[in-house]
């Protein structure tokens, strides 16, 4: 009998599955001092835009960074309303009928920075060592029966306030460059509108619609006019330092439990 495909939202002890481990024994196993970190609040802006490419990949050879003190939260400006949303047994939504307006996807803020790297392990040790930066995830590959992270989905620890399930993303590759960034929309339809608004004038479309496994992100990739890979993102998940530490095989498979199929050089 086939079963039902169905979503339901998951507690991320379960969720993580079996392979899993407590922040703390993974601070104490990787001798991390928190009291010597710079600690961070968020992440501000991605800075990468250089007409020319090729100089942009030798500059971020040594990963230069802005880290910025002192700012102010600037005043909460107008949020748009959320959708009402009615259900085979449970419909709110009477006599109001869903209108939208066409157009391109506001974002809300840059919700992460995916890297590319000669030296995962190296890169992994200098960001956790030196910031709070925590990993949510980990990928690996199995290599003569022992296990080799290749990725990290990692956020920025804040204790007990709940933040974005990664702010970074780093992924050991051929050569080192950056991979993406991607900006957080306000929900399903703004990005569906987005995507269509994009292909309507004539962008090229990299990976999308879809539903990613790790951060659970509605994504959508686009390569910019000059060659920059730009995600929108919808309803990622939340976590905080409850939150177990996964790790799970790197595959294809892993990346998008629905949309169109991986392009092949998407890793690359
Ligand atoms: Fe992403």
């Amino acid at each position: 009998m086939a079963i039902a495909n169905h979503g339901a939202s998951v507690p991320d002890l379960i969720a993580v599955g079996s392979e899993q481990e407590n922040v703390e024994e993974w601070r104490k196993r990787c001798n991390i001092d928190q009291s010597s970190q710079i600690r961070l609040v968020k992440l501000a802006h991605m800075r990468y835009q250089h007409p020319n490419l090729d100089q942009i990949t030798t500059f971020l050879q040594g990963f230069p960074l802005n880290l910025m003190y002192g700012q102010a939260p600037a005043e909460k400006g107008e949020y748009p309303e959320k959708l009402t949303i009615n259900y085979e047994q449970d419909k709110p939504r009477t006599r109001r009928f869903q209108r939208f307006e066409p157009g391109p996807a506001a974002v809300h803020k840059l919700g992460h920075f995916g890297l590319c790297t000669q030296d995962f392990e190296k890169m992994v040790n200098f960001y956790t060592m030196t910031f709070n930066i925590v990993p949510t995830d980990f990928l690996y590959v199995e290599k003569e029966g022992k296990k080799h992270n290749v990725a990290l989905f990692a956020h920025i620890d804040r204790g007990a306030d709940y933040v974005d399930h990664h702010s970074f993303f780093i992924s050991t590759n051929a050569t080192t460059h950056v991979h993406h960034c991607s900006f957080e929309v306000h929900d399903f339809d703004t990005q569906k509108l987005g995507h269509q608004w994009l292909a309507e004038k004539k962008y090229e479309s990299v990976w999308g619609v879809g539903r990613h496994i790790l951060g659970s992100q509605i994504f959508d990739y686009w390569w910019d006019t000059t060659g920059n890979m730009i995600e929108h993102y919808a309803d990622g998940d939340l976590v905080n330092n409850q939150t177990p530490i996964g790790y799970g095989p790197a595959g294809d498979e892993s990346l998008a439990v629905w949309g169109p199929e991986v392009p092949a050089w998407f890793l690359k």
